[in-house]
């Protein structure tokens, strides 16, 4: 099994490239399924959960053609089963998102229900809630969901009990061959539903309001081919720029979103960093300086993205100060805690959802293990600022979402390798 051998204490100097975003890649490959025509879909991520979907795509009959420079191009014309297997839907839970897709085209589909997750429960019943409000019959046995819509869905008023990404963008893609409109209340408004929407209008959906709590879809009858560049990845993004903070660093993002990122980079301003924004890169410098500690709240979009309150702490860690921590998304989302308290950390945690932490000035290495993804580039972040050599194992969930992290931060002057 891969791992990260990873030598402390080395500012990050340099500039990169971010690439395509792993959360849009996602719903926009299941979203292909909604035509017959080719779809072609630029910058998508190297990454494993792409490869998952794109295998599951394979599954279902689509033909995925892939070329050197990763442009992912499907077509799925001739699909030859309607049933997304246990077997990939276990190990991503992403792969939920072709029930919609499937039902809205083909009239059924049968979904494994997605299983437990590091992370916290996560339930689909609002996605399995929305698709019967648009009137599809939907039942749940043998750990699959049946969906079943013979005379098609039909446009309904869907209000969502709480914010989902994964529940909005599997009902806006059903509702685009809806008969009639949908509107989506309490819809998330995550850039990654924008650039759902935007895709799927370029195949000729009718999509508005994407990035607002309503989102209305007018239901069309066909969908069609076409092509779409994938909005760059904004928590590789902030990933890198708090690295790059931790380690008293200065970098520069290229081919980045910073209208994605702000509340990201405002908690950075507060920590110190000397940040300069343009259209689509970012430079930040944190001139040799100590960071200073900046609470975090984790709320849906536009507030502090749950995806990066792990590389946050891995920064409060470090800093000078106390900052709290609230984590409010998933309940299991500390985990990395005790891997960064053996790095040297002084965290506490008062229950599930908050944490408190004491900076300390300097982490020592100690060999660690990555237990999900984002948690694993906290623990990135914290071995790129502690002194000696620290081993993180595991580092498959960082494949799920990183692109080719050791190349990246080696370009970036970190000591990092990747050893079996
Ligand atoms: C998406 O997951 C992302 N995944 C996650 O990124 C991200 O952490 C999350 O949104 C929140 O921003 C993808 O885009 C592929 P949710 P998703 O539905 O859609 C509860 C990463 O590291 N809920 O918005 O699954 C749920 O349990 C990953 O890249 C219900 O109760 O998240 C959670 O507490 C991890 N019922 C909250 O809502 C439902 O039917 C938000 O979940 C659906 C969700």
């Amino acid at each position: 099994m891969d791992k990260l051998s990873i030598t402390g204490g080395r500012a990050l100097h340099g500039r990169l490239r971010v690439s395509g975003a792993k959360n849009s890649t996602l719903p926009i490959l299941a979203g292909t399924l909604l035509t017959d025509e080719p779809v072609l879909v630029r910058n998508a991520p190297h990454l494993h959960d792409v490869t998952t979907m794109i295998e599951l795509l394979g599954t279902l009959g689509a033909q995925v053609v892939i070329d050197e420079k990763l442009n992912v191009e499907v077509c799925a014309n001739n699909l030859t089963q309607l049933c997304a297997p246990y077997e990939l839907v276990k190990t991503m839970r992403a792969s939920f998102l072709v029930l919609g897709p499937l039902v809205a085209k083909h009239g059924k589909a049968q979904v494994s229900l997605p299983g437990g997750c590091a992370i916290g429960s996560r339930p689909v019943d609002q996605h399995l809630k929305g698709l019967e409000v648009l009137g599809a019959k939907v039942s749940v046995s043998d750990g699959y969901v049946y969906a079943d819509a013979p005379d098609g869905l039909i446009g309904a008023d869907v209000y969502m009990d709480l914010v989902t990404v994964g529940g909005t963008e599997n009902l806006m893609m059903a509702a685009c061959l809806a008969r009639g409109t949908t509107r989506l209340q309490n819809a998330a408004r995550e850039p990654e539903i924008v650039d759902l929407g935007n895709f799927l209008n370029t195949l000729g959906a009718r999509v508005t309001g994407h990035g607002t709590s309503t989102i209305e879809i007018q239901g069309v009858e066909k969908m069609h081919g076409g092509e779409h560049r994938v909005m760059a990845d904004r928590v590789e993004a902030g990933t890198y720029l708090i690295a790059a903070a931790a380690t008293r660093g200065s970098i520069k993002l290229v081919d980045v979103e910073p209208d994605t990122l702000g509340a990201v980079l405002e908690k950075l301003q507060q920590a110190g960093a000397i940040l300069t924004i343009g259209d689509d890169w970012i430079e930040l410098d944190m001139q040799g300086k100590r960071p200073r500690a900046v609470d975090i709240e984790t709320t849906p979009y536009p507030g502090f993205p749950t995806d990066m309150q792990a590389q946050f702490m891995a920064l409060n860690a470090i800093a000078e100060g106390t900052s709290a921590i609230r984590e409010n998304i998933f309940e299991n989302r500390f985990m990395h805690v005790q891997e960064m308290n053996r790095l040297g950390a002084d965290i506490e945690l008062h229950g599930h959802s908050m944490a408190v932490v004491h900076g300390t000035d300097q982490l020592r290495a100690a060999p660690v293990m990555a237990t999900d993804l984002r948690a694993s580039s906290s623990l990135v972040i914290a071995a790129l600022v502690a002194q000696g050599t620290t081993i993180i194992d595991r580092i498959y969930h960082i494949d799920r979402g990183y692109e080719t992290i050791e190349e990246k931060l080696q370009q970036l002057g970190g000591s990092v390798q990747r050893v079996s």
